[in-house]
């Protein structure tokens, strides 16, 4: 995700702007660039692609004084990853970076453009520092056509500008998007929006709360909050470890990923949906003319979230669907027919068994697209069609946000043909993407919720196996639930549908055989509890995840109790994941690098 860096001091700038960058680089991005103002000139660089080709573009832009400079990794949201739409982003005379979401960015730039404001880019970005130079035209002083500004803006964001009438001066604000400051006894100012572009440089630091919002300048730190009242600094030491700084204060990649999730499924939102319909700017929009069948394919957690897409695809948008396992159909002699779209799925976009079969498919010349989290990976260079999940990268080795995101990709896909096949009314429509709306609040973990998985995970440290039971579309949740777990805890785990139990496995039940059942309150609830109770008859121990109350479980969590079962799925989902990492934090594994395995498998 975007990434944002500022420096006021009298050292190299340029240099302490790409190192911040470089320092960001974990979080994902598609462009980068700087602007920096010294000696009265303003000064920009931007570049497509990796920050080398930022550092090949300025190795002739020497920053030797005194200076103010601004940076920022861009992960393209509103328009394509083009230098044009690279931050930071030029007025007349300043410039601006932003993290986050402008929502009224179209009417502030409907309204800029009728007093004659040209837009460079496609980004809302662009509109704060268009805004901050209409209001310098009006305020008496840059400061209050900054505050102006900010108060204009509704969204998410952390910005900010410098602007060529105040050379040693930057422009803060922060609401809703991690920022912090951080000095030295030099007087130096650095801004970021994580901590590790900070390790080394500054050694106190100030984390903006939302609203506030100020300027530094060499000698001062000046910073309102929300409600305009001038606050002190809140200064704390700085961490001198890079790695945990990365972690933004988590122990493990893998547990902020799991946090991450409400944000990066608002991400992969973004743009994409209007009261109506569903809009895939990216794909060709004859995609689905003439094509009867939908066939997915890949491996891993890829595959348990292409697995849930079945449902949605038969479900919402009435066309036949078929999941296959790469690595068993390249090998099969499939048959494949041109009324086929073939689609892969792939956070890595690099995973050998999945990319052959898209060159299989394209040899035998099917439409293609794949659902990738990586641009510019082979896969995504492979296919016709591209759908990226905006997840960022994803560090942790067991997956979390990459099939959080790849689950929402495939709703809105599966809506998307439902539009193009009529099979939804208008209203079932709305009521969908109403409910889309809802994933980032269902996915955003609670500190109790975590709590009480923490405590409960103390009893699930041995047993001969677990199982994990669902029925309909929360059977491949339950497979990705027992596979997080085998990955990181070593503990033997199967995801199993909850109806099959009693063909055969059920036979393995007593009290230390786990069942984790997923019961959702509007899907199949009277079924599968039926099921669970079979098993508990049995005397196996049951930990029942629910929204409704549920006696016959030894443990019992509680999910908010939520109007779709779609809803559901994606509360279980964080309680699945919470309980893999607190079983394997226990048994003292390492929960990001989990043995025997690796995070992009390029090898048959
Ligand atoms: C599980 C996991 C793997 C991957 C699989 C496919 O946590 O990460 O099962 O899902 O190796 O990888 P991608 O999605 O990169 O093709």
């Amino acid at each position: 995700m975007c990434g944002i860096v500022g420096y006021l001091g009298n050292k190299n700038t340029k240099e302490i702007l790409l190192s911040g960058l470089k320092e960001l680089e974990y979080r994902g991005y598609d462009s980068a660039g700087i602007a920096v103002l010294q000696d009265g000139e303003l000064i920009n660089h931007k570049a497509v692609g990796k920050l080398v080709n930022l550092e090949e573009k300025t190795k002739n832009f020497v920053t030797d004084k005194f200076a103010v400079g601004i940076g920022h990794t861009r992960w393209a949201t509103h328009g394509k990853p083009t230098e044009l739409n690279a931050h930071p982003h030029l007025g007349e005379s300043s410039y601006v970076v932003h993290n986050g979401i402008i929502e009224n960015y179209a009417e502030l730039k409907q309204e800029l453009q009728n007093d004659g404001v040209k837009f460079l880019s496609q980004t809302d970005t662009e509109v704060i520092v268009h805004q901050f130079e209409k209001n310098l035209l009006k305020c008496n002083n840059e400061f209050e056509a900054f505050s102006k500004t900010i108060s204009e803006l509704n969204g998410a964001y952390a910005t900010l500008i410098i602007t060529a009438s105040l050379p040693d001066t930057i422009f803060f604000a922060k609401h809703g998007s991690p920022m912090l400051v951080g000095t030295n006894d030099e007087d130096e100012k650095f801004f970021a929006s994580s901590d590790s572009p900070l390790i080394g440089l500054a050694k106190e630091v100030n984390y903006f709360e939302d609203g506030d919002y100020g300027y530094v300048t060499k000698d001062e730190l000046v910073i309102f909050d929300k409600d305009s009242k001038k606050v002190k600094p809140n200064f704390s030491k700085l961490s001198t470890d890079k790695l945990s700084a990365q972690k933004d204060g988590y122990r493990f990649f893998m547990e902020k990923e799991i946090y991450e999730q409400s944000d990066v499924i608002a991400d992969t939102l973004i743009g994409r949906l209007s009261d109506e319909e569903i809009i895939f700017d990216e794909i060709d929009k004859n995609l689905f003319d003439g094509i009867n069948e939908i066939k997915l394919c890949a491996c891993g957690t890829s595959y348990h979230s292409a697995l849930s897409a079945s449902y949605m695809f038969e479900r919402y948008s009435k066309i036949r669907c078929s999941v296959e396992i790469a690595s068993e159909f390249r090998y099969r002699s499939p048959i494949m027919t041109k009324d086929t779209l073939f689609v892969v799925i792939s956070q890595s976009g690099e995973t050998a068994d999945t990319l052959e079969t898209l060159k299989m498919a394209k040899r035998a010349g099917l439409k293609t697209l794949v659902i990738c989290n990586v641009d510019n990976s082979s896969m995504v260079r492979g296919a016709d069609n591209c759908i990226l999940t905006r997840a960022g990268i994803e560090k942790g080795v067991a997956s979390t946000k990459a099939f959080a995101t790849q689950v929402t990709v495939f709703w809105m896909l599966s809506l998307y043909v439902a539009k193009l096949k009529k099979s939804l009314t208008t209203d079932e429509l709305k009521y969908q993407i109403q409910l889309l709306r809802e994933v980032p609040l269902a996915t955003k973990v609670s500190d109790d919720m975590h709590e009480r998985i923490k405590r409960l995970s103390k009893r699930y440290l041995h047993g001969h196996g677990f199982f994990f039971i669902g029925r309909d579309i929360f059977f491949p949740l339950a497979l990705e639930g027992a596979l997080k777990l085998k990955e990181i805890s070593y503990l033997h785990a199967e995801g199993y549908p909850s109806g099959e139990m009693k063909h055969g496995p059920i036979a393995l039940a007593d009290p230390e055989l786990f069942t984790i059942a997923l019961l959702p309150e509007h899907l199949l609830y009277e079924k599968s509890k039926s099921n669970v109770e079979e098993l508990s008859a049995r005397d196996s121990t049951i930990c029942a995840i629910s929204s409704l109350d549920f006696d016959k479980a030894d443990d019992f969590i509680k999910i908010n109790s939520c109007k779709d079962y779609m809803l559901e799925f994606f509360e279980m989902m964080i309680v699945v994941q919470l309980l893999s990492l607190e079983i394997s934090v226990r048994l003292g594994n390492d929960v990001d690098m989990p043995r025997n395995l690796a995070k992009s498998v390029t090898v048959e």
